[in-house]
């Protein structure tokens, strides 16, 4: 998709589709109080072209409602698009994000290729978050997860062109604009390799993804399967590998500005599980080939350091993503194994785990992911998992999960959430719950029961990250779009990377 900023009067503009927002700006609580829908653009001829639609009452500007007007009387664009953003006191740049979105998935569809999106005059709504957000929004609605219909026509949308109303400060928008281009590739880029499925991206392939995107953005980058697992002695990593025919990926990757040697280094780490099958505790069949996604957590790292690469914050940031297929077999790990996690120095015993749940597979290979993000020296930690069934059970697909184990830590990635427009939820920790995973054998097991499942499962993480400030993100309910929405599609949904990126940028 080609993208463009104009600072051109809306009317004159000639194109296929020109998006124009609209909100509801009635008050009244009264129950058949009519909606009183209104453009948010000050163009006299646009506002004209829409004023036998808007006083009709069929249009009520909710979130993402949708007008088509042809052939607009002293427009030159051929179309007219109304998108609803709901109340007018409500709006903010999410749900402009989210009606650029609609606007590219409006045209998709209908064979339409290029679109001009208005941005809102509002002084409810920032230029430049407005302009960023429509343009992540644009990417978000541009991508389709069917790469391999034989019959796949490339119905990507090839143009589209942000303008922005005289008077705006133009120098931010740029810079805003120019941006948001990065951090939608970068998502997408995410979403792409969350699409994949097990056969066509194995632990293998997805280091081989993430080197070629390494080498392309300038990133330092290493791979390493085995024999690194086992000089490393990670125990816990290798031993969700060892019942799979594939052998593990250990993906590191390195991002340090210029002349930079002192200050933060902020780990990031992701679980990329290709395909968790549940191993000897294996799942019910039912919805199991949605575990092709258990590796988001490990994507979202991935978009995170594209964008990292390209925006170029002054802080130096290593990622590392533990890849894996959990599967069942002879060689496969056991419901009472023990194992032992990667120590975190040569002088240090590994910790023990005794493993109750084949299936509880993530925390395994992220205790040594965190662990050996330790030793390469962060000092900060974030990690993202579609860790437990249990963090859905809690929060739904609305908010994803989220824990930390230091109030800055988390300060910073509040404050990240409020820019990146994710939805995520804080839940406790505490000694109590670490209670639930004390092991009889060893040091700890990898189930608390059924109680408290994502907290348990963030208890455990917590085990090896010791006294580093950290974050842990369990993003199991947000991966996957379950239901396709006006503006994004169904399928991988690339939470995640927008906020660790914000949060990296914050140091
Ligand atoms: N990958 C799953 C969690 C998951 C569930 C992700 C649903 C996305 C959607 C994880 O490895 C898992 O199997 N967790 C178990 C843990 C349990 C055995 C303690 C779960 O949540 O059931
Ligand atoms: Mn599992
Ligand atoms: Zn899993």
């Amino acid at each position: 998709m080609r993208t463009q900023l104009s600072f051109a009067p809306l009317a004159g503009i000639e194109t296929e589709l020109l998006a124009v927002l609209a909100a509801d700006t009635q008050t009244s609580k009264a129950p058949y109080a009519k909606p009183q829908p209104m453009l948010l653009t000050s163009d006299a001829a646009v506002q004209a072209a829409a004023a036998s639609v808007l006083l009709s009452g069929e249009y009520k500007a909710g979130a993402n409602e949708t007008v088509l007007l042809h052939a607009p009387a002293g427009v030159a664009a051929k179309r007219l698009l109304l998108v609803g953003l709901g109340k007018q006191a409500k709006a903010t740049a999410d749900k402009v994000r989210n009606a650029a979105g609609t606007a590219v998935r409006f045209v998709k569809p209908r064979g339409i290729r290029e679109l001009v999106f208005a941005l809102p005059e509002s002084e409810l709504l920032p230029a430049a978050s407005c302009a960023r957000a429509a343009v992540e929004g644009a990417f978000i609605g541009d991508f389709d997860p069917d790469t391999y219909r034989s019959d796949r026509k490339d119905q990507s949308v090839e143009s589209f062109t942000l303008t922005a109303p005289a008077g705006v400060d133009c120098a931010a928008l740029e810079a805003a604009f120019a941006e948001a281009i990065i951090i939608g590739e970068s998502q997408n880029f995410t979403r792409s390799l969350v699409n994949e499925p097990g056969n066509k991206l194995t632990p293998t392939l997805l280091g081989q993804r993430a080197a070629r995107m390494a080498a392309e953005v300038g990133l330092g980058w290493e791979v390493h399967s085995t024999e690194k697992l086992h000089e490393l002695k990670m125990g816990a990593f290798w031993s969700v590998s060892q019942g799979s025919a594939e052998p593990p990926a250990l993906i590191v990757l390195r991002y340090e500005p210029e002349g930079m040697s002192d200050g933060p280094i902020l780990g990031l780490v992701g679980k990329g599980i290709t395909f968790d099958s549940g191993g000897i505790s294996i799942k019910p069949a039912d919805k199991m080939e949605q575990m092709k996604y258990d590796m988001a957590g490990g994507a979202a790292m991935l978009g995170a350091m594209r964008a990292i690469a390209l925006l170029k914050p002054r802080v130096r940031v290593i990622a590392v993503i533990c890849a894996a297929e959990n599967m069942p077999s002879g060689t496969a790990q056991k419901p009472g194994d023990v194992q032992t996690a990667m120590p975190f120095s040569a002088d240090q015993p590994g910790k023990t785990i005794e493993i109750i749940n084949t299936d509880a597979e993530g925390r395994l290979v992220l205790a040594d992911g965190l662990t050996y993000a330790r030793q390469l020296g962060a000092t900060h930690l974030i990690d993202a998992a579609t860790l437990t069934g249990a963090c859905v059970v809690a929060l739904g697909y609305v908010n994803a999960g989220a824990f930390s184990n230091d109030e800055e830590i988390w300060a910073k990635f509040n404050a990240a959430l409020a820019t990146s427009g994710e939805m995520f939820w804080r839940l406790p920790l505490g000694e109590e719950y670490a209670e639930q995973i004390k092991s009889d054998i060893g040091d700890i097991k990898n189930t608390g029961g059924r109680w408290g499942g994502a907290i348990t499962a963030a208890e455990f993480l917590k085990v090896f990250v010791e006294d580093t400030p950290w974050i842990h993100l369990d993003i199991a309910g947000l991966a996957w779009v379950e239901d396709s929405k006006p503006y994004i599609a169904k399928g991988p949904s690339g939470v995640a990377v927008r906020s660790i990126l914000e949060w990296v940028r914050s140091y």
